[in-house]
């Protein structure tokens, strides 16, 4: 996509590395303030993947690779070997900061690899591999953006889930880059976003990222998605991962799966989209996958107000597993799979 104007469609930052710090652009807090949150320790690197300041699986990874440049700055070492010792909790400490994306061990891991390689200035190359993390995110999500919106045929509705954009990335994001990239290509004429309950990343950032692009967006309740796939406005749903298993299984946010199975019925096109980052050949099916259970009281309330009696339990599990065989195509860097399976998914990643 050459001559996609990306300063046109591409606005949103949440990760800027200062040369001495990481700031993070506060989600809790969006769309009413944008406030960056400066991390100086790899631990308040950590407090702000568990607490959601930063989200969306690629953007935990990439922010955990500048906590270990963050770390890497407040030890004394004599080696790369003495370092790595030294550096190994903190890794750990990023690594348990949520489970479920897999970006995030990947991220760590390539920190390592980098730390292993590395001779004298291994300071140096832990800030490169940072660096090149982040940047290659980036350029997988223009490529992806431009294979995906050419599955979208001209003049098409999509329906999306979650925050996939550049709030969820290095920046222009995966499924929400697949729209981007659709809608500057006239292919596609109408997006529609879930709320996703109950932290409400649709409601609060995917729709006020593509207002800052000036792209419009129709809200939807969760619940009104088999409704809308029924009337005929939508023919693709197009959503992100957090990981994508050996068979091609795939985990993204709560009611992804039930989007999945009501696009199946209503004859709608599955589109994940997901940097290879995002796949987890060393997993064989979605089964194996730790599913996230966050805090009860996020049900509880809504934008902070008690909207539930007290005495009243709740069971919060944050991302759940859409089976292959309800996938039509999984897009990234790398190519399109069309109907993922074992067979389809060894064949692009070994
Ligand atoms: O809990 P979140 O907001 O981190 O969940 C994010 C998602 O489920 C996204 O769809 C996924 O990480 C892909 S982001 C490009």
């Amino acid at each position: 996509m050459d001559d996609f104007d990306y300063a046109r469609y591409d606005h949103v930052r949440p990760i800027r590395w200062t040369g001495e710090a990481l700031e993070l652009l506060d989600q809790r807090k969006l769309p009413f303030e944008t406030d960056y949150l400066t991390c100086t320790t790899s631990d308040e690197v950590a407090a702000a993947i568990h607490a959601l300041a930063v989200r969306g699986a690629p953007a935990i990874g990439i922010a955990a690779a500048w906590g270990v440049v963050l770390a890497e700055r407040a030890i004394e070492a004599n080696d790369a070997i003495d370092a790595a010792t030294k550096l190994e909790p903190a890794l750990q400490r990023l690594n348990a900061a949520r489970p479920t994306a897999v970006n995030l061990a990947w991220a760590l891991a390539r920190m390592r690899a980098a730390l292993a390689r590395a001779g004298h200035d291994w300071r140096a190359a832990l800030e490169r591999e940072a660096q090149a993390i982040d940047t290659e995110d980036l350029a997988a999500n223009r490529r992806m953006g431009s294979l995906g919106a050419s599955l979208i045929e001209p003049g098409s509705g999509v329906l999306t889930h979650c925050n996939t954009g550049s709030l969820a990335t290095a920046g222009f994001g995966t499924a929400l880059g697949v729209i981007r990239a659709g809608v500057a290509q006239g292919r596609i004429d109408q997006v529609f976003a879930g709320e996703t309950r109950p932290w409400l990343q649709g409601a609060r950032l995917t729709v006020w990222e593509l207002q800052q692009d000036g792209i419009d967006a129709t809200l939807i309740a969760d619940s009104a998605a088999s409704h809308l796939m029924k009337s005929g406005k939508v023919q693709w749903v197009v959503v992100g991962a957090d990981r994508i298993c050996a068979n091609g299984d795939t985990a993204n946010k709560i009611g992804t799966y039930q989007l999945a199975i009501a696009a199946r019925h209503h004859g709608v096109g599955f589109m994940v989209v997901a940097p290879s980052s995002t796949v987890d050949m060393a997993t064989p099916s979605g089964e194996m996958i730790e599913i996230e259970e966050r805090d009860p009281a996020e049900l509880h309330a809504v934008g902070g107000s008690r909207t539930v009696a007290e005495g009243i339990g709740a069971w919060n599990p944050v991302f759940d597993v859409t089976p292959h065989a309800l996938i039509d195509a999984i897009v990234t860097e790398r190519g399109v799979i069309r109907r993922p399976d074992e067979a389809t998914m060894r064949a692009a990643f070994g």
